[in-house]
């Protein structure tokens, strides 16, 4: 029979060795980041949709065309979150943490939905890893968050990746730059449909295309026509990459998809997974706070893309039980599943079976669970007290009494 129901395009059922390996990087996540005085903050997925526009801007993509938005029953827009930054930005002012006197750590962990078409890599649910810092606009901020994150990967065996940073310049520089790349846009013939109407709209984004990469390679770096803050910003960021010996390539063209960057902006890629190459991106977002209600609070953080590393990292060893009791009829079940109880609540995992089968049945469900010891415990063993203890790695078997079979289990542990 065909199933009823089906899950939706772009939407995945995370189970087995894909959610091991999440959990493994959210293991990972929970280990480093409070090394670097990181907190979890949990934001509900759907806000206000106009939280997005104003956060994320409204001439990007993912606020365009993205956004999986509907009117509640009150008739009010809401959308399912497409990224983090904003609701954490929103949940920070709302609970005081986003202070101009203090600097504020938060990370988050969770799903983001995006409609954009599914491939490898890319879903209309995935789940992301972000951190974001807000209080300091010290370089050594940005510095202190890009480690974290090259920890982070390092720690899941990640290492042929590639770091590229760039800077966006500050509202002082920002809008010169801007007019020289406008300039160099309009002298340029054979631009694709989507560039000729940014190069008007989002000049920027423009330097990011794809199709157009080999009409850019003479576009202007926005590094050449930093004002002397920003410059200086940049030059500390690189040069402290560089004392923690981390290595990154300095990508011109990198200007991120989401509006709110300034200064540093960065995306680590990988070249093994496929056209979706951005592992994380991230960088800084003076401002946001601010156009958000909150206080003049300076920003920067990342976030990493949760299925596109699972694509990365393998799977942990799969735990296995410690152990299978068989039963061989109803009042063995009974005094099975009392054992089970008291096994349990002293720390060790184990089944039971739940019915009556035969030896034979019983057994393959033993294999199958991959479980350290079978119990086996039949009339006879009942009536004298005892249980036959089945090692499963070395394949011997011996009649204890019941009274000692945590003392057992528990000596190969
Ligand atoms: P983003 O570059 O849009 O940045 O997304 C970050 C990461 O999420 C990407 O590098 C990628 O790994 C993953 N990702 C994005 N879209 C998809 C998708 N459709 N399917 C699978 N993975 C995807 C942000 O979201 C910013 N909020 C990051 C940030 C935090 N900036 C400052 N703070």
């Amino acid at each position: 029979m065909s199933a009823q129901f089906t899950r939706l395009k772009g939407f995945a059922d995370l189970h087995g060795h894909e959610l091991a390996v999440f959990r493994r990087i959210e293991a990972m996540a929970h280990y480093v980041f409070p090394l670097y005085g990181y907190e979890e903050i949990r934001p509900p997925v759907l806000e206000a949709t106009s939280l997005f526009q104003r956060g994320i801007g409204e001439e990007t993509d993912v606020v365009q065309k993205e956004m999986f938005t509907f009117a509640d029953q009150k008739g009010r827009k809401m959308s399912l979150r497409p990224e983090a930054t904003a609701g954490v930005l929103r949940a920070a002012i709302d609970s005081g943490l986003a202070r101009d006197s203090q600097i504020a750590r938060l990370f988050t962990i969770g799903p983001m939905f995006r409609h954009e078409r599914p491939q490898k890599g890319r879903m209309r649910q995935f789940h992301q890893i972000n951190a974001e810092c807000l209080g300091s606009d010290s370089p050594y901020a940005d510095a202190t968050l890009i480690a974290m994150l090259m920890q982070f990967l390092g720690s899941l065996n990640l290492t042929r990746l590639e770091l590229k940073i760039n800077s966006l310049g500050c509202p002082v520089c920002r809008p010169k730059y801007l007019e020289k790349l406008r300039q160099f846009l309009s002298g340029l013939s054979g631009l694709c449909d989507d560039c000729q109407r940014r190069a008007q709209t989002n000049s920027l984004r423009v330097l990011d295309c794809k199709i157009c990469q080999d009409k850019l390679a003479d576009a202007p770096a926005f590094r050449d026509n930093l004002c002397a803050d920003c410059s200086e910003h940049f030059r500390t960021v690189l040069a402290l990459l560089g004392l923690a010996d981390i290595s990154y390539q300095i990508d011109d063209h990198l200007v991120r998809g989401l509006d709110y960057y300034r200064r540093t902006t960065f995306e680590v890629v990988s070249d093994e997974i496929g056209a979706q190459t951005a592992i994380a991106g991230g960088g800084r977002y003076d401002g946001l706070v601010g156009a958000l209600g909150g206080a003049d609070v300076p920003g920067v953080g990342f976030a990493c893309g949760m299925e596109r590393l699972a694509l990365l990292v393998a799977a942990p060893e799969a735990e296995r039980p410690d152990f299978y009791i068989v039963s061989l009829d109803a009042p063995a079940m009974e005094a099975a599943f009392l054992l089970a109880c008291r096994l349990r609540n002293e720390g060790l995992a184990g089944l039971v079976n739940t019915g009556l089968a035969s030896l034979k049945s019983q057994m393959r469900q033993v294999d199958r669970s991959r479980a350290r010891y079978c119990l086996i415990l039949g009339p006879d063993e009942l009536a004298f007290g005892q249980i036959m203890v089945k090692d499963m790695d070395a394949s011997s078997q011996c009649l204890i009494s019941l009274g000692r079979v945590l003392e057992v289990l528990k000596s190969n542990k």
